[in-house]
């Protein structure tokens, strides 16, 4: 039967096998999910692994610092930090359409760990030649969401499944790979990760790349990123953290209407906000949260956030719409 204990076990026995001597890097994103891959790995083959964190400039406020420090201090696990805001941009740049921006994103991911594994060959680790391994920290439904092999259509490339390019240099470690993420948390847990890591609401790894509809700039993500600031602390004041799953805020750049704000007329950006409430992502309702909590993101949004002069509910479940606008 299932049980966490057996699930850590066996994985950890599996990756022992996969890996043998050699070595392995992960891409921490910062969420549940490759946080615990991580850790189940580094129980796995200790100092043979390698985090490797990227800055791809598409992170909410605090987050870089959040796995620099939360992160490192719970695992002690080896962590390297890559800035890579500049490559993702240009990568980005003048791209509109989500699958090509998923895709792109995917394949500078998997550019930087191809980077980092040279690193980590050059700085001469001990067996640093075989880095041969990558571990992700993809879930089931990221699987069956991407298509992946169940014959479902495909709804959306997941940076970790779908958007992987085709000349992979690694050999994949997906120990999640079969469970959902309330399963994940528990395993999370059992392997003595803080809550605050365990029970963060999901973030997708493309990042708020995929919460701008158009095109992904600088100043764009400035704008989102005070936005979602906003909206995340007004819930967690609310005490909203635990109710909701999660509750993206996405900006529509190519969006714009008519406002009046202090004595004259604004031409602005509106900012949606999308609250849900679900089990495991595959479906989800929007959640009915407090028109006291809703105003006062409202208000402090339009004050705030310069060249947003609306900001609208959400109001769809899962299906018809999906989570993420894109
Ligand atoms: P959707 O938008 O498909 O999202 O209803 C379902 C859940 O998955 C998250 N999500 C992702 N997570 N990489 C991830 O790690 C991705 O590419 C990705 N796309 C969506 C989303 O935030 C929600 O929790």
């Amino acid at each position: 039967s299932w049980t966490t204990g057996n699930v850590i076990d066996e994985q950890i026995a599996a990756i022992r096998e996969q890996v043998g001597s050699k070595r392995a890097i992960c891409g921490l994103s910062g969420g549940v999910d490759s946080a615990v891959a991580a850790a189940l790995v580094q129980k796995a083959i200790g100092a043979q692994l390698t985090c490797v964190y990227v800055d791809h400039g598409l992170m909410r406020k605090g987050e870089t610092e959040q796995v620099e420090k939360d992160f490192v201090a719970a695992t002690g696990v080896q962590l390297k930090v890559v800035d890579a805001q500049e490559r993702f941009l240009t990568a980005l740049a003048g791209v509109s359409d989500p699958e090509e921006k998923r895709k792109i994103i995917g394949r500078e991911f998997i550019r930087v760990f191809e980077q980092a594994q040279a690193e980590i060959v050059a700085e001469g680790a001990a067996g640093g030649e075989d880095v041969a391994f990558l571990v992700q920290g993809t879930l089931y439904p990221d699987v069956v969401e991407s298509g992946g092999g169940t014959g479902t259509a495909n709804i959306k490339s997941h940076h970790n499944v779908g958007g992987l390019p085709d000349d992979l240099e690694f050999e994949l470690i997906e120990p999640l790979r079969q469970l959902f993420k309330d399963e994940v948390r528990m395993v999370g847990q059992e392997l003595g990760l803080p809550e605050e890591i365990v029970q963060r609401q999901p973030f997708p790894g493309p990042g708020l790349g995929i919460r701008i509809v158009g095109e992904v700039t600088r100043e764009r993500l400035d704008l989102l990123r005070e936005a979602d600031a906003i909206a995340r602390e007004e819930l967690t004041a609310a005490g909203l953290d635990r109710e909701i799953w999660q509750c993206p805020v996405v900006l529509l750049a190519d969006v714009r209407s008519v406002g009046v704000q202090g004595d004259g007329r604004t031409y602005g950006h509106p900012i949606v906000l999308r609250p849900v409430s679900s089990e495991d992502a595959m479906t989800a309702d929007w959640t009915r949260m407090p028109y006291e909590v809703l105003a006062r993101i409202s208000t402090r949004i339009t004050n705030e956030v310069a060249d947003v002069n609306r900001v609208v509910l959400d109001v769809t479940s899962k299906p018809p719409g999906t989570i993420e606008w894109e």
